[in-house]
C-alpha cells in the first residue's frame, strides 16, 4: 500500500460558486451524493456569504438539508462572518472554512475589508465556531500572484498562514486562486509558511488557469503536503479573481497521485461519473 494523500472535494463549493446561470438545488445533491460514493473524508458542498455577492451558493442550507449524508464524510461550507457561521450551523455542517487573503486588492475585491480587517473579523468566527464544537478550516488566497497586487511576497502569506494558526484552524489550504503560480515560487511560499507551520496542517489548492497545477502539486508533495483540494471535472473559478480557470480536476490529481505511487481511496469510476455531471451543470 502506498502513502495515502487525501483529495479534499471543492467542486460543489468552489467549482460550482462561479456559473452565471443558476443551477437547479436538486443538481447540485445529486453531485454531491455521487461524490460521497467516491470515497472523499471531506466535500466543500456549501458557502454561507451574502447571496447578493454570490448568488449560486444562495442555496446552500436547501443543498445540505437534501444531501444523503454518508457516515464519516464532513460537509464543509465557507464562513466569512458571524452571521455566516450561524446559518452554516442550523444547516447542519460538519466543518466550517475562514477565508483570508495573503494581498490586499484581492481581499478587498472578495470579502470587502483589508487583510488585517478580516483577520480581527475571523477571531469570533472561529471563536464561536470551536464553542459549537466544529472543525475550522483556513484558507488563504493568492499565495503567489493576485489579479489586483501582482506578485505576492512569501512572508505576506507565512503571516496569514501564522494568524490563522492562532485561530486554532486545524488546517491551512494555500490558494493559487489565480492558477498562474510558477513552481519556483510555490516552492518559495511554501518554504516561508514552512517555518510557521508543520506540512501536516496544510494543503494546496491550485487552480489550473496556466496548466501548472499539477507541477504545483508535485512541489508541495516534495515539500511534505498531503492534502490537495480538486473539483471533479476540473470546475471553478472565483468570482472575485477575474480571468482565474478551473481547480486542478480531482480525476487529474487522482490518476498523478496514483501514478506515483500514493493511495487516494478514491474510486475512479465514481469520480468519472460525478466529472461528467459537473460538465453538463457548466455554462448552461
Ligand atoms: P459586506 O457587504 O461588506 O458585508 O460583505 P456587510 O456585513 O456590510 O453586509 C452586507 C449585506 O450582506 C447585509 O444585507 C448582510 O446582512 C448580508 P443587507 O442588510 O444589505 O440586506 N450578509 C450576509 N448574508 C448572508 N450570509 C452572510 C452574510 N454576511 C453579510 N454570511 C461579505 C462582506 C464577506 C459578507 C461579502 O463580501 C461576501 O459574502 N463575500 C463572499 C465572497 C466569496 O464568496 N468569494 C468566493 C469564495 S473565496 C474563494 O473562492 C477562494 C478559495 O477558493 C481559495 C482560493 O482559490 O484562493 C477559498
Ligand atoms: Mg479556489
Amino acid at each position: 500500500m502506498g502513502e495515502f494523500v487525501e483529495i479534499f472535494e471543492v467542486g460543489p463549493r468552489d467549482g460550482l460558486q462561479n456559473e452565471k446561470a443558476l443551477i437547479p438545488t436538486a443538481d447540485k445533491v445529486a453531485l454531491v451524493d455521487c461524490l460521497s460514493g467516491a470515497g472523499f473524508r471531506r466535500i466543500e458542498c456549501a458557502s454561507f456569504v451574502s447571496p447578493k455577492w454570490v448568488p449560486q451558493m444562495a442555496d446552500s442550507a436547501e443543498v445540505l438539508a437534501a444531501i444523503t449524508r454518508v457516515p464519516g464524510v464532513s460537509y464543509a461550507a465557507l464562513t466569512p462572518n458571524l452571521k455566516g457561521l450561524e446559518r452554516a450551523l442550523e444547516a447542519g455542517v460538519d466543518e466550517v472554512a475562514v477565508f483570508g487573503s495573503a494581498s490586499e486588492g484581492f481581499s478587498r475585491a472578495n470579502i470587502n475589508a483589508s487583510v488585517d480587517e478580516s483577520l480581527a473579523r475571523f477571531v469570533p468566527v472561529t471563536d464561536a465556531a470551536r464553542a459549537a464544537g466544529l472543525p475550522v478550516r483556513g484558507y488563504v488566497s493568492c499565495v503567489v500572484e493576485c489579479p489586483y497586487d501582482g506578485a505576492v511576497a512569501p512572508a505576506s502569506v507565512a503571516r496569514v498562514v501564522a494568524a490563522l494558526r492562532e485561530m486554532g484552524c486545524y488546517e491551512i489550504s494555500l490558494g493559487d486562486t489565480i492558477g498562474r503560480g510558477r513552481p519556483e515560487a510555490v516552492d518559495a511560499m511554501l518554504d516561508a509558511v514552512l517555518q510557521e507551520i508543520g506540512p501536516g496542517q496544510l494543503a494546496g489548492h491550485f487552480h489550473d488557469t496556466a496548466g501548472r497545477a499539477l507541477d504545483n502539486v508535485a512541489v508541495a508533495l516534495a515539500r511534505g503536503l498531503r492534502v490537495f483540494d480538486a473539483a471533479v471535472g476540473g470546475l471553478g473559478g472565483c468570482p472575485y479573481a477575474p480571468g482565474a480557470a478551473g481547480n486542478v480536476a480531482t480525476e487529474a490529481v487522482h490518476d498523478f497521485l496514483v501514478g506515483r505511487g500514493f493511495e487516494t481511496g478514491l474510486d475512479r469510476a465514481v469520480l468519472e461519473r460525478a466529472a461528467a455531471m459537473a460538465q453538463a451543470m457548466r455554462g448552461r
